[in-house]
């Protein structure tokens, strides 16, 4: 019998759903493959394409269509967000300076460091054990006056929901623009920005079934950003370039699909994830679910089994069929902990034995088994190898 292959690692990407695929083919091909910006009908076909699919996008995300400003994925529109605001504010002759949470995912990180390339500043706001900012840092840097504050809505590691409608008022009340970076909190959670005041919203479609590419930032507040590529007056010259007409009616209709279905998603993986923690403690006693204590997505479980090391385990569970990815990154040969378990108080040995697990629609309770199945003995075999290593 062929080996049953287990996919648990939503989090870093998903396969297109047929529903996404079926709609994006005409603009594929000979149907509507016409620039938008032309004004013939192959033009004006593509055109009403994109239109829909903003409309689409804003209304499930409570935004308004001309908000909608697509780009390449998350990774660009975070650094249009934290760059884009912080080139903004000093051609105003305001702050040259940014504030990101420590524990933000690297697109905006190696955004708010490339700010500091250019001139400007960083400012890397500290979190708590549960994941969330302190006030006191935000309040510090509000203070002191900042282009941007970004702060993300779901962590991609350990899943924990940051409280962004509070952030959102307190950087209102100081007149700062706010970007969250949304990318594994839609179709999660509930993201409607008629509940938090941000200025600036990131989401990517290959998190929701839609393919890989494609993204967008949501503007509500043109004057707070400035345009980081430079082109055409498509977007209203925030992010010209001639548009991905069929992502963009790929993401459409995945963003139709995650909002609608995002309740039933959020409480059938809930509980698959709540299963795979409670056999994972049961089978491997010592292990530690990271953030279990935090409000959490229920989508991403990040657990450090002592005594091992996540590539190690990567490249065991891989073997068995099991595709999962580290709370660690690999540096230079060395398995070093992730920036985010490091922000969060997460002692080292911890650190570099985490997992992270993350569940998507296909997940099934097969799925959850078989992982359950093998995880104790490969932490096991780690172990043992480990403590040969260390002898
Ligand atoms: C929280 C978060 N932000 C941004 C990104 C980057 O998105 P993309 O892969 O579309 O560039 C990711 C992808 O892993 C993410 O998880």
């Amino acid at each position: 019998m062929p080996k049953r292959l287990v996919y648990l690692d939503n989090a870093a990407t998903t396969p297109v759903r047929p529903e996404v695929l079926e709609a994006m083919l005409p603009y594929l091909g000979r149907d509507a493959f016409g620039n938008p910006s032309s004004a013939h009908r192959f033009g004006r076909a593509a055109r009403a394409g994109l239109e829909e699919a903003k409309r689409t996008i804003a209304e499930a995300l409570g935004a308004e269509p001309g908000q909608v400003i697509f780009t390449s994925g998350g990774t660009e529109a975070d650094n249009l967000a934290v760059i884009g605001c912080a080139l903004a504010a000093r051609e105003r002759g305001g702050p040259f300076r940014v504030a990101v949470s420590a524990i933000e995912h690297k697109a905006v990180l190696a955004a708010a460091h490339a700010v500091a390339r250019l001139g400007g500043e960083e400012i890397v706001l500290p979190v708590d054990a549960c994941g969330a900012v302190l006030e006191d840092a935000l309040a510090a840097a509000l203070d002191r006056g900042v282009a941007v504050v970004s702060v993300m809505w779901v962590n991609n590691e350990v899943g924990v929901v940051q409280p962004v409608a509070g952030l959102a008022a307190r950087c209102g009340a100081a007149g700062v623009p706010f970007h969250v970076d949304g990318v594994q909190a839609f179709g999660k959670i509930p993201v409607s920005l008629a509940q938090v005041d941000c200025t600036l919203l990131t989401i990517s479609g290959h998190k929701i079934g839609a393919p890989k590419g494609i993204g967008a930032l949501i503007v509500r507040d043109r004057h707070a950003v400035e345009a980081i590529i430079h082109g055409g007056g498509q977007q209203f010259g925030i992010r010209p370039g001639t548009e991905n007409v069929p992502g963009i009616i790929g993401l459409g209709r995945a963003v139709e699909l995650a909002a609608r279905e995002q309740a039933d998603f959020a409480r059938r993986v809930a509980a698959l994830r709540d299963e795979l923690e409670r056999r994972v403690l049961a089978a491997v006693p010592d292990a530690v679910v990271n953030a279990a204590q935090a409000v959490r997505a229920p989508h991403v479980s990040n657990v450090s089994l002592p005594g091992t090391d996540s590539e190690a385990l990567l490249m065991h569970l891989d073997l068995a069929g099991i595709a999962c990815s580290s709370g660690s990154a690999c540096s230079t040969g060395a398995v070093e902990p992730s920036h985010v378990l490091t922000a969060m108080g997460v002692p080292r040995e911890l650190g570099v034995a985490a997992l992270r697990f993350s569940l998507g629609r296909d997940t099934t309770a097969e799925d959850v088994e078989a992982t359950v199945a093998v995880l104790p003995r490969i932490v096991e075999k780690v172990r043992a190898l480990s403590a040969v290593l260390h002898r």
